[in-house]
């Protein structure tokens, strides 16, 4: 199976100029008439947000019960019937679908993927959200303004895999609103002499209310078409040109043995696969495999040649980055992050110049250049220091083509690199030469917490730098491709086309 890359994917994206990455917008977008009336005040900065993800320190720190819980989980589900397989079977060959990760905010940054993905990919057969689907903590009481009331018009069924934050709650929201599941599979299962510690301070999920949950799909997605059972937080479709496989990756992305040996089982046979995964297994110019527990790796899976996977597209990083890796077997696959579906961003300009792939293959977006203009305005806000910080996209662009000597995606005539900008880039992180960093300056970026970081990078208006994926599958090929929500008006009706990749089936 080969791959055939289009370097020219569309009339206008962030490859071509400043309007396509949204940085002038010609008119604002509509999608905040879609917007509830009164929008929680969102904010990682609030100490309470913080606090309701508390599990995931938990989890770090005492080990992740999300494998112990989703057993639990898994018998209530196959004590109810749900066959050991796992999987939603469809008759047609071709088909479309769209996929989107880290979607549930329930702010301006969510809503504004919603208009261009009506339009680019409202008439595919289904949706996926991959990893996150309500934040922080997947309470059953927010898929109405997160997940009901933005995805209202799309026509078709939406299937999802859990990310970390859905598992704050011990899954038990994502299980009632995705599988009908109304249990509750806690309390974890730590033993020991310090367990008393994590039992004392672990958040547990809330009741549900099941009538107001209907409510809210009956008033949002309650047509027949819209409707769906998935058989459990993991699952497969399977078509007769392509099966498509979702894993369940628990808090830190450990599969449970029983998850496991599923997995092999679904992935045997000559039918060409795409995994859909809440971890992505090539990041950042990094190899993160996903282990199970017992032995072995998702990934060892992915490239186990009798599987024959085509494709393995993950959430939890809020960007979009694609790896087209040739297995040491010497097939291509696409390994894929998708998970600028609504949430803050994750900056592309910490990315290395990739060793992975060939940087020349590699493609991401937000382009580095412009990921670090729009961290510069954020800093240069919060620390009331814009006249410093502040890098015009032309600055910032040729910053990362200096500090990493790469083409950064968008060329200028006259790039603009003054002593100022190479510093704040420095500072925002951009590795110099690809890899090396002075202690001093890795700071900022790499010792930071996450969640410190993500605050800064949370704003309400454009350009928001979000994607999503229209994949297009037929009996010979699949076809990805990679389209950006700005925010923009003008982008709304005809999302920018940020990449594209056609796959062989047979
Ligand atoms: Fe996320």
């Amino acid at each position: 199976m080969s791959a055939e890359e289009s370097p020219d994917p569309g009339p206008e994206n962030s490859r071509r100029s400043e309007a396509g990455a949204g940085w002038v917008c010609g008119k604002p977008g509509t999608f905040k008439d879609l917007l509830p009336e009164r929008v929680a005040d969102f904010s990682w900065r609030r100490p309470r947000v913080l606090w309701r993800s508390r599990n995931d320190v938990l989890a770090r720190w005492f080990g992740d019960p999300s494998n112990a819980i989703r057993r639990r989980c898994v018998d209530a589900l196959r004590e109810r019937g749900t066959p050991a397989a796992f999987t939603v079977h469809r008759a047609e060959p071709e088909f479309s679908f769209v996929l989107l990760g880290d979607t549930g905010e329930g702010d301006r940054s969510q809503y504004a993927v919603v208009p261009p993905l009506l339009h680019a990919a409202g008439d595919t057969d289904f949706m996926i959200i991959a990893s996150d689907v309500i934040y922080p903590a997947g309470d059953a009481a927010q898929y109405q303004d997160k997940f009901f009331r933005p995805y209202k018009d799309y026509p078709g069924p939406i299937y999802a895999v859990p990310g970390n934050h859905d598992w704050y709650d011990g899954l038990r929201g994502f299980l009632h609103v995705f599988c009908g599941l109304d249990t509750d599979c806690s309390p974890p299962p730590w033993r020991g002499v310090l367990s008393f510690l994590p039992r004392m301070l672990w958040r547990h999920s809330g009741d549900v209310d099941g009538d107001a949950l209907a409510e809210a799909r009956g008033r949002y997605r309650g047509a027949p078409g819209q409707q769906s059972l998935q058989p459990g937080p993991y699952w497969a479709i399977d078509t007769p040109s392509l099966r498509v496989i979702a894993v369940d990756t628990g808090i830190t992305g450990v599969l449970d043995r029983a998850q496991g040996r599923w997995l092999r089982e679904v992935s045997a046979g000559p039918k060409p696969k795409l995994l859909v995964t809440g971890k992505p297994l090539y990041v950042d110019d990094d190899h993160r495999p996903g282990r199970i527990e017992g032995g072995g790796t998702v990934d060892e899976i992915v490239q186990d040649p009798a599987h024959h996977y085509v494709a393995a597209i993950g959430g939890d990083i809020h960007n979009y980055q694609r790896y087209p890796l040739t297995t040491e077997a010497g097939r291509k696959i696409e390994y894929i992050v998708s998970g600028g579906g609504g949430a803050f961003m994750h900056g592309t300009h910490t990315i290395p110049r990739t060793r992975v792939v060939d940087e020349g293959e590699f493609r991401c977006y937000p382009l580095r250049g412009d990921s670090l203009s729009r961290y510069s305005k954020l800093y240069g806000r919060w620390l009331h220091l814009p006249k410093l910080f502040e890098l015009t996209p032309q600055e910032a662009t040729a910053a990362v083509e200096h500090r990493l000597g790469i083409k950064a995606g968008r060329g200028y005539e006259d790039p603009a690199l003054s002593r100022r900008v190479r510093f704040v880039a420095s500072l925002l992180g951009v590795p110099r030469d690809g890899r090396r960093r002075s202690r001093f300056l890795r700071f900022p970026v790499r010792k930071v917490p996450q969640r410190f970081r993500s605050e800064l990078a949370d704003w309400d208006d454009p350009p928001f730098f979000k994607s999503f994926l229209r994949l297009d599958v037929t009996e010979s090929h699949l076809r990805i491709r990679c389209y950006a929500a700005t925010g923009c008006g003008d982008h709304e009706t005809a999302p920018p086309c940020e990449d594209e990749v056609t796959i062989a089936l047979r």
